[in-house]
Formats: structure tokens, sequence, C-alpha cells
């Protein structure tokens, strides 16, 4: 449960822009971040390193339950840095080969299970933002603001697609728009902890709407609630 301290859940697909505004939420409340899907990530990635197959359960179960991860933050405020038993995976976390991997181990039920505590452990002081595709349905199912962000799969497949030019990867837009089909797909239909909005969610469509703009609505709400306070 979410204990004494708030939490903002931010619940919604790949792309629909929730991790960044999660991250700008939390900078600007001064409250700290849970980027759950980033656990997913690490699991999938960890289980490559392992050699584990990600249809293996019990095995992930056991590598869920031991993951050895710390998120740390960047010098002068920069981004989060996340260390994999010692190894800097920040970056690698990313590309869409270990998306679809994290989308494939999440449908585990027993994986989701073996993560729960550790998700629940980032709720300290002064309140959290939470952001992935469970937060106010299962992970905080008491938030007191609950956000479910959404965008046309057209529109998050242009911004994955900038976001690879700008790193200098090239790649087919048509084919990302598949791509985030199929991972929208799975991750809505799987039997635990599917990607819908939770009762009492407030619903936004960001697919004509800047960063910025929905940080600004965000940050309203919880203002209007005296989340702050
Ligand atoms: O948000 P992301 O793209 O980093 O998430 C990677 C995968 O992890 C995504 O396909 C679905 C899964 N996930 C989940 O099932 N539950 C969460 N709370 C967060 C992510």
């Amino acid at each position: 449960m979410s204990g004494e301290w708030p939490v903002v859940a931010i619940d919604g697909p790949s792309g629909s822009g929730k991790g960044t505004v999660a991250g700008l939420l939390a900078k600007r409340l001064g409250w700290n971040l849970l980027d759950s899907g980033a656990l997913y990530r690490l699991l999938a990635f960890a289980a490559g390193n392992h050699g584990i197959d990600l249809t293996n359960e019990e095995a992930l179960k056991v590598l869920a339950a031991h993951l050895d991860v710390q998120f740390t933050h960047g010098k002068g405020g920069q981004g989060q840095h996340i260390i994999l038993e010692g190894e800097e995976v920040t970056d690698v976390i990313r590309t869409e080969q270990v998306g679809a991997g994290a989308s494939q181990v999440a449908a585990l039920p027993a994986v989701r299970d073996a993560l729960l505590q550790r998700q629940r452990a980032f709720l300290e002081a002064p309140g959290l933002v939470a952001d992935g595709r469970d937060m106010g349905t299962v992970v905080f199912p008491d938030a007191p603001l609950k956000i479910f962000l959404t965008a046309s799969a057209e529109e998050r497949a242009r911004r994955r697609y900038l976001q690879l030019k700008n790193k200098g990867i090239d790649s087919d837009q048509a084919q990302l728009a598949e791509e985030i089909r199929t991972r929208d797909e799975r991750d809505s239909q799987r039997a635990v902890a599917p990607l819908k909005p939770a009762d009492g969610a407030i619903l936004l469509d960001s697919t004509d709407l800047g960063i910025e703009e929905v940080l600004e609505r965000l940050y309203a709400e919880v203002a209007r609630l005296g989340l702050t306070e």
C-alpha cells in the first residue's frame, strides 16, 4: 500500500512520454522516482548475461529476487545512472531488443510478484512519482493521483524514430509503429496486471501535446490535490 507519503502513479504505453514527464515531475517536486519498466528491462538483460531463457519462470523469479542493481544520480543533477552487477547499463537496457525481452518477462506472474516489494520500497519521503503499466492498478492502488498517459501508435513511433536519430541510429518508422503495436497488444492482453487505466485515473492523450504542456497539467493536478503541502 502507499504508506504515509504521496504517490503520483503514471501509467501508459511506451512512447506516450510518461518516462520523460515522470522524471521531470519528480525533479520539480523534489520527490523520488520509480522507473518500473527499467526493472523489467534489467531482468531481461541480466537473464541474457546469465544464459537464462526468457520463458524460464522459475529461474527468472530467483534472478528477480536477487537482482543486484543500483539507481544513482549523475553529477550536477544529470539523469539517472543504472548499475547492474557493478556494470553501467543505463543506455544498453534502452534498446528495442531489451524492451521486447522486458515485455516477455513482464507477462510472467512469478516475476511480477518478485518485483512487487522492490518497487514499493521506492516510496520514501517526501513522495514518489512512479512510472509504468500497473502503478495505479497493482503496485500503488492507494495513490492519491493516478494518470493514464496515451498517444497514438503513429505519434509514438515518430517520437521513437527521432530519439534514435538523435543518437545517430537509423530506423524505419513504419517498422517501429508495428513493433509498438505488437508490444501494446502483449502488455494489454496479458492475464496479470495488464496495461489499462486504474479506477479514478485521469486520462491524458499526449498526441498533440508537448512534454512541457503535459508536465504543467500534471503539476496542476498535484497542486490541486494539495500533495506538496
Ligand atoms: O516502460 P518500458 O518501455 O521501459 O517497459 C518495458 C516493458 O516492461 C514493457 O513492455 C512492459 C513492461 N512493464 C510492465 O509490465 N509493468 C511495468 N510497471 C513497467 C513495465
